[in-house]
């Protein structure tokens, strides 16, 4: 099976001479540090994909029923807790695998969006897979409440417990929910972070209910995490070399785009785990992404001419999986013939390249990441390959990758507004 690969030849012209060289030997001191030293801080749970993906059988024996007996699968969950699963479903779940729909809920406090969710379950068989590590998230615990609700309106307490799915920790309430009501409970790894929970039963239930290939997955993320090891980081601590250099000349912005339209959700979940990892202590990358080529059509302009503080790393797929020819069509006079007979795959790849061509021209350091596939494989690899890159480049920043803080300064003021006890 084909691995990623990462070209960073381009970004590299940006950097003083002899610079990459030190940044790679500190990235790969850190990378050594994060496979080899203790985990006193219990933040590295998913750094062995075997020691994260817990409870195999019990996933594959849940998600054959959710498959067979729903027609809608609720995927509660906030940040990193439905990420990574999002962005696999959404990007190659078959049209026709028999799959039931799935719906996304846990994610925010418009009513408007949770009355659709509502809506869409009315009179159709449900499941819901409600996952929050410690339980005290306002967006997946209200939304619980409301859909168990409506819920135990038709279903009895038997049936309740078949339908009901928790992912969280050992010790957490959700647990004892889970106990109470006789519901299936799936470990949230107490030493893997909500961002980090990719291999986790967080990341892979999901992928069960909906038939996608489990096993392929972590065979993707276990090959990343032995590549990694035997090239002492390879090229995730060469992708945080090279962001941590060109942040200290003043580029402050990453990008990450891609010409696969599917990819959208994948670049959310990039998106989180590098803003929650990094943007602390006023620094930080900021992680912005684009979906191109439609989006050259409006931040296309200021890409290639706006102010020189961005990096563009492009995740190119080599197989597009779909082929669609352009038959000639003479008579017509569109004045498009010169694409007669090419696939849009050919359009698309060469739209790509000279976008990187010139947006380097233009200023911009551009990093190249190619993968051969986008199949449960290939996601293996790309959540292996950022979390560790991710997790490097935090410590090359000078932050903790792990921890949050900055997050709950909302959230004690909004509590202290909703009249929550203790704050
Ligand atoms: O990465 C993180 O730790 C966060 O984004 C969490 O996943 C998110 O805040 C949801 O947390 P919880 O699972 O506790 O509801």
């Amino acid at each position: 099976m084909s691995g990623l690969v990462l070209d960073t030849s381009l970004a590299q012209a940006f950097l003083e001479q002899g610079t990459l060289g030190q940044e790679r030997e500190r990235a790969g001191a850190f990378y050594r540090e994060l496979i080899e030293a203790p985990d006193t801080a219990g933040v590295k749970g998913w750094v062995s994909c075997e020691e994260a993906a817990v409870q195999l059988d019990l996933m594959r024996e849940k998600g054959a029923e959710i498959r067979e007996k729903a027609d809608v699968f609720v995927l509660v969950g906030v940040g990193g807790s439905n990420q990574a699963a999002r962005a696999v479903v959404e990007s190659i779940q078959p049209r026709y695998n028999g799959a039931p729909e799935i719906l996304y809920a846990g994610n925010t406090f418009s009513p408007y969006e949770i009355g659709r969710i509502l809506d869409a379950t009315a009179g159709r068989s449900v499941y819901i897979n409600v996952i929050a590590k410690n339980f005290e998230t306002l967006e997946p615990g209200s939304h619980f409440r409301v859909l168990r609700q409506r819920m135990q309106e038709r279903y009895t307490r038997e049936e309740m417990a078949r339908r009901v799915v928790l992912t969280g920790t050992y010790g957490s309430r959700l647990e004892e929910i889970a106990q109470e009501n006789g519901y299936t409970f799936l470990s949230f790894p107490e030493r893997i972070g909500g961002r980090y929970s990719a291999f986790s039963p967080v990341g892979l239930l999901p992928l069960a209910a909906m038939g996608l290939d489990m096993d392929a997955y972590l065979e993707g993320g276990r090959q990343m995490q032995e590549r990694l090891r035997a090239e002492g980081g390879g090229i995730a601590a060469e992708y945080a070399a090279v962001r941590s250099l060109l942040y200290q000349k003043g580029f402050d912005i990453e990008m990450l785009v891609s010409f696969e339209p599917r990819l959208r959700w994948f670049s959310r979940w990039w998106w989180q785990l590098f803003g929650e990892s990094e943007g602390k202590q006023k620094k930080g990358i900021f992680p912005a992404s684009a979906i191109y080529s439609e989006d050259l059509h409006s931040i296309g302009q200021y890409m290639q001419d706006g102010r020189r503080n961005l990096i563009e790393s492009f995740l190119t797929v080599e197989d597009p999986g779909a082929s669609v020819r352009i038959a000639p069509d003479p008579a017509f006079g569109d004045r498009f013939d010169y694409l007669d007979g090419m696939d849009f795959a050919q359009i698309n790849r060469a739209a790509e390249d000279a976008t990187i061509r010139a947006h380097a021209e233009g200023g911009v350091p551009c990093i190249r990441l190619t993968t051969g596939r986008l199949d449960e494989y290939a996601f293996g690899q790309l959540y292996y390959f950022f979390m560790a890159a991710c997790a490097v480049s935090g410590r090359l920043l000078g932050v903790d990758p792990f921890d949050q803080e900055g997050v709950e300064a909302y959230k004690r003021l909004m509590f202290r507004t909703l009249g929550k006890p203790g704050v």
